[in-house]
């Protein structure tokens, strides 16, 4: 079967999939999507040029492109992985900023709009209008900014009037490097220093890029404050994205004789905690964290017990993490992933529903699921309910473990964070991917 161009496949509602082999080859993904967000908008902040490489090019990151725009803010996208972006902010946007399906885009640009003396507008698609945005809401309040919206500020549209902002301290209920994003964007801005203790550390880009753009910030255990400042233009080159080397980790285990190598990633806190989960798991599995290279071998897995302290540096790989304890030996429990049910789709619902189409037995829980090992998954039908991780899950798992036809159903989600995907999965598993019927 000859698969048709890629860039149909991106835009395809529903893919079909035809293995199953073993995933075999190296790879380099796309930009990380977290870093990429944060560069465009603290580009667009500080004062002078600031050039951008290895940019995620999937639609989230676009949007917040398009949105740094509406604030004045040039961008010029030199068509060589290049991205110029000349700030700093000039005026309030002047039309609604669409963060489409982006959560860390409307999150993180809301801490950007409370800094700023004017109105802004943030909307997205009709997922994203069903996440929660009070997380956010009630500390930018406290910090001065009048934040409105649906449902009394809770869901997008939010409609944000900024400026004279003071520092706080504030504890999130909820481990989120969004929300810390958020306010540290925020704090930039205000009179006094701002603070985020949490209950769990997160992923740390943004305390990490506010200190390349020139910005005063501290960080002591899960602990970060930022003074208010300025920022200044830089260069930032983006590495890959390790939550989507989680895929091919995947699905180099799934089936005997896969090896998959992945290069240039992100190697800092928070966002490899998969590579040791699947070690415990009994995968071989290594990541050298100097050159940013993941390299997988097909292995027998075991079953693994993961907590709430665990979630923080998974938050995003338990989809294709169950996939792999569905086929490992023993029953998986997953607990204190509660949040899951608050990410592009309900993430607890859609993977078990996901699981269980391959003919998986999981129990959902209310803050995870229970999931019996030693599957034979069989070829399925799957949604992905709009969340572009439920699909790439189902996609590896149809390509390299279950043999026969797998479609997928709203495929067109990939688009928001890995463009091409479906081309990589048949360069590497050899499988047969077309628009599905
Ligand atoms: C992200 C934080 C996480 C993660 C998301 C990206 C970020 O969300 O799930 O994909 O870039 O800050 P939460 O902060 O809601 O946990």
């Amino acid at each position: 079967m000859t698969p048709p161009a890629a860039l149909d496949l991106d835009a395809a509602s529903s893919l079909q999939v035809t293995g199953a082999g073993p995933a075999r080859g190296s790879l380099r993904v796309p930009g990380d999507k977290s870093i990429s967000h944060r560069a465009v908008l603290m580009a667009a902040l500080a004062h002078g040029s600031s050039v951008i490489t290895g940019l995620s090019r999937g639609q989230d990151v676009s949007h917040t492109l398009r949105a740094v725009e509406r604030f004045g803010v040039i961008v010029t996208d030199a068509g060589d992985g290049r991205v110029r972006v000349e700030g700093p902010i000039r005026h309030e946007p002047d039309d609604v900023l669409d963060h489409g399906n982006a959560g860390t885009g409307i999150r993180l640009t809301s801490g950007v709009c409370a800094g700023i003396d004017g109105v802004s507008v943030l909307t997205g698609d009709r997922f994203l209008r069903r996440r929660p945005m009070e997380r956010i809401a009630a500390p930018l309040r406290l910090m001065g900014a009048n934040v409105d919206g649906r449902e009394r500020g809770n869901l997008a549209p939010l409609v944000i009037r900024g400026g004279s902002l003071t520092g706080i301290t504030y504890a999130p209920k909820v481990a989120s490097a969004q929300v810390k994003g958020a306010l540290l964007l925020a704090g930039l801005s205000a009179a006094g220093p701002t603070t985020v203790e949490e209950v769990h550390a997160t992923r740390r880009h943004t305390e990490e890029m506010l200190a390349e753009f020139g910005a005063r910030v501290r960080v002591e255990g899960s602990r970060v404050t930022v003074e208010p400042g300025r920022l200044t233009g830089t260069d930032v080159s983006v590495p890959g994205d390790p939550s989507q080397a989680a895929f091919w980790a995947v699905a180099a285990l799934l089936a005997e004789q896969g090896e998959v190598v992945v290069e240039n990633l992100y190697p800092g806190f928070g966002r490899s905690d998969f590579v040791g989960v699947l070690e415990r798991m009994g995968a071989d599995i290594t990541f050298d964290t100097t050159a940013g290279t993941l390299s997988v071998r097909a292995s027998r897995l075991r079953a693994v017990e993961l907590t709430a302290v665990d979630i923080p540096g998974i938050v995003d790989e338990v989809p294709v993490l169950a996939m792999a304890a569905a086929v490992a030996e023993g029953t998986t429990v997953i607990s204190g992933a509660g949040d899951l049910r608050a990410k592009e789709s309900d993430r607890i619902a859609s993977t078990a529903a996901m699981l269980r189409a391959f003919g998986v037995k999981v129990t959902e829980t209310e803050d995870g699921m229970v999931i019996e090992g030693a599957s034979r998954l069989r070829p399925a039908r799957v949604d992905s309910h709009g969340d572009h991780r439920i699909a790439m899950t189902a996609a590896v798992a149809g390509a390299c473990a279950a043999e026969g036809t797998t479609v997928i159903e709203g495929w067109d989600s990939v688009a928001t964070s890995y463009p091409r995907f479906a081309e990589d999965l048949v360069r590497l598993t050899g499988a047969g991917a077309e628009p599905g019927a």
